[in-house]
Formats: structure tokens, C-alpha cells, sequence
């Protein structure tokens, strides 16, 4: 049986990215390695839509979270942690650890936040130091209104935005400079199609100044250290080399398709998704503003979520993800983030509708297959 990888992260790494890999190492001190390096630094500026250094860490997604943390503030500091998934959770976590003093503000999990309530909060308690917040919440398959967020934030030289972009960049449009936002952080095993094990993040002149005043402790995820290091095309610390040579090769994939078409490819399939999903007669679990980077569908009453997980795994070696915390076993979520193309979502959709009939689930065969094929031919 093939094996297929549908999960929002880790995503299929594309052929060409993998031969790359298996290149023999190259020693990071050496100007092959910078010669890369110099490019990868290009590259992911295109990819954050950034002037602004984007710095290469050695970790997954949640070491770039931790160092936005660790680099902007220091004990007591007040930051409004925005709730609305598992990853929002996550935040307040890093927050709480590092001895911040967390401002929860709550939305239903499935629902997009609101931005009036954040502005609405931030005036009421003005020692708020920063907004933590995700721009595609991956666990529920919600985009939260980052541009309308950092239209106030950006006005304010006290307080930074500081988005978890990991399900979000190279997956619709969210540059950096132009709506300014101060941090931006995302992961490799992500839209960026590679294995995990780097994370990115870059910083607006606001959040480095900022930085200046930290007094949080830290020592591998000193961003500052990463900066300089990185300004000489290089990394403090052993990066994981055979990783940016695979980020060099996808940098150049991304820019060879194009931003604007990299977007599009992926809005255009994760709506055809959401409507096969809806021609099915199931429901999405965003209530509004889905995500292009994954398709969450609500389980019906008689499906056990874990079940038909297991059954795509077992019945056709697709790998799903199934729900988080408080909807465990209540949706299963498809990815469309990274290397996948229209055809892809046949075989995704063929497997949901193959798997809910044997399970009794009284579906159409060919209901949603008909929509995807209407839609994305
Ligand atoms: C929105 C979001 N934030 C954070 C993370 C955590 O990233 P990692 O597992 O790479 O540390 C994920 C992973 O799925 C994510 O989707």
C-alpha cells in the first residue's frame, strides 16, 4: 500500500527537495554553505514579504514561539494572549513560563477573533506590551483577521503583534511589511514542504527595539546572535545543513511559481475541499474565515473521529489529523498547505467518502468527488 501524508504538518516534501537532501554534507564554515545561505536569506525575505532579516533557527515551530517570547520581554510584562485553539493555548503556556503575566482573551474554538475586542482590551489595560496570536489556528482551520489586528497595533510604538504564522506563510497573503506586523514566525514541515527541524522568524525595527530592553534569560535562541551570524550568511551554532539545502531548492520552487500563485493554488483547492466536504452533507468546523491551509470537517453524530482516521490510515495509508484537546475525536482535518496540487484532494475525498459509507454513514458516493471535479476543472 502507498503511503499518502494529508496532515497539516508534516507535508510531502517534493522529489526534487529530497534528492537535494541527500547531497553529501557540506561543512557550514565553508563559502558553499554561505554561498546557500546568502540565497536562503533572499529567499525567505520574497517568502515573509519582508526587508527585515529572517532568521533560521535549529528547532520546530515552537522554538521560534519561545524565542519571540524570550527575546521581547522580560519578567511581569503584561501580553494579551488571543484563545480560539490548541495553539493559542500554547502561547499562554510560553507566556506563563517565562513569568509574563498573560491577558487571556477567549473566542469559541472555530470562530475567528475578534478584532474590535482586541482593541477594546488593549485600551482598557494600556501596560500591555504585546498581542500573541496565530494567523491560521490549525487546530480548529480558523484565519484570524491578522491585517485588521495590525492596523491598530501598528500604530501603537509600545505594543508589538507578534504572529504565529506556522500554518500560514507561503499559504495566503500576509506580508509582514506592508500591514505591519512585528514578529513573524513559521516552521519547515509546514507550507515550506520540507522535513521538521527549522523554524523562522523575523522582526520589525519595532520588535528589535523592543528587544533592546529585554531582560528575559536565553542562550541558543538569542535572537540578536542569530542576526549578526545570519547578516554574515551564516548560523551561531551547527545549523541543520542538509535542511537549508532543502530550503534553498524550495525557496526556489516557491519563487519559480510565484507568490500570488503559490496563494492561489492553495485557496483554490481548499475551497473546492470545502465544498465537496459540504456537498457531502457534512458540516466545517470554521463557523467563518476558514484557513487555505487545512479543511476541518465535523465528524457526524454516529462517526467516531478516531475511527475514521484509523480507517484512511489502515484502509488506504492516508494520513490524517484528527481533533485536539476539547474536539478529540470530533473532526478530522485535511491539509492542503505545501506540496499538494488539485488532483491530491481526489484521492483525500474518494478515501472520505469510501470510508463514512462502510461505516453506515448514509452518503452519496461521488457527491463530493463530482463537486471537486466540477470545481477544480
Ligand atoms: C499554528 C501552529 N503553531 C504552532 C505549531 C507548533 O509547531 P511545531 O510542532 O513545529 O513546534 C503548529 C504545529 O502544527 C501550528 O500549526
Amino acid at each position: 500500500m502507498k503511503s499518502y501524508l494529508f496532515a497539516p504538518g508534516p507535508t510531502p516534501v517534493p522529489e526534487r527537495v529530497l534528492l537535494r537532501m541527500a547531497m553529501p554534507i557540506i561543512h557550514h564554515r565553508e563559502e558553499a554553505f554561505e554561498a546557500v545561505f546568502e540565497e536562503v536569506r533572499e529567499g525567505l525575505k520574497y517568502l515573509f514579504q519582508t526587508d527585515q532579516e529572517v532568521l533560521v533557527l535549529t528547532s520546530s515551530g515552537t522554538g521560534a514561539m519561545e524565542a519571540a517570547i524570550s527575546n521581547l520581554f522580560s519578567e511581569g510584562d503584561e501580553v494579551l494572549v488571543v484563545r480560539a485553539g490548541k495553539f493559542g493555548q500554547r502561547w499562554g503556556e510560553l507566556a506563563e513560563t517565562f513569568g509574563l503575566s498573560p491577558v487571556y482573551l477567549d473566542f469559541p474554538w472555530g470562530e475567528p477573533a475578534d478584532p474590535a475586542k482586541i482593541a477594546e482590551r488593549l485600551e482598557a489595560q494600556p501596560a500591555i506590551r504585546g498581542v500573541l496570536i496565530q494567523a491560521s489556528e490549525t487546530s480548529t482551520g480558523v484565519m484570524h483577521p491578522i491585517r485588521e489586528i495590525a492596523k491598530f497595533t501598528s500604530k501603537r510604538d509600545d505594543v508589538v503583534l507578534i504572529v504565529d504564522g506556522i500554518t500560514a506563510v507561503g499559504v495566503f497573503e500576509m506580508p509582514m511589511d506592508e500591514w505591519g506586523i512585528d514578529v513573524v514566525i513559521t516552521g519547515s514541515q509546514k507550507a515550506l514542504m520540507l522535513p521538521p527541524g527549522l523554524a523562522f522568524i523575523s522582526l520589525s525595527e519595532k520588535a528589535w527595539k523592543m528587544a533592546e530592553s529585554s531582560s528575559l534569560p536565553r542562550y541558543y535562541f538569542d535572537l540578536k546572535k542569530h542576526l549578526v551570524s545570519s547578516k554574515k550568511n551564516q548560523t551561531p551554532y551547527t545549523p541543520a545543513i542538509s535542511l537549508v539545502l532543502g530550503l534553498q531548492e524550495v525557496l526556489g520552487m516557491i519563487r519559480a511559481e510565484g507568490l500570488e500563485a503559490v496563494f492561489a493554488r492553495h485557496h483554490r483547492i481548499a475551497e473546492a475541499t470545502r465544498e465537496a466536504v459540504k456537498a457531502m452533507g457534512l458540516a466545517l468546523f470554521a463557523k467563518s474565515s476558514p484557513s487555505d491551509a487545512l479543511t476541518a470537517v465535523v465528524m457526524p453524530e454516529t462517526v467516531d473521529g478516531l475511527a475514521l482516521k484509523k480507517a484512511f490510515l489502515d484502509r488506504y495509508g492516508i494520513t490524517v489529523a484528527g481533533g485536539q484537546g476539547q474536539i478529540k475525536g470530533k473532526i478530522i482535518r485535511i491539509a492542503h498547505l505545501g506540496y499538494f496540487d488539485p488532483i491530491d484532494m481526489f484521492q483525500v475525498i474518494a478515501a472520505l467518502e469510501m470510508s463514512l459509507y462502510k461505516m453506515g454513514y448514509p452518503v452519496e458516493l461521488g457527491s463530493g468527488l463530482g463537486i471537486l471535479a466540477e470545481k477544480l476543472a
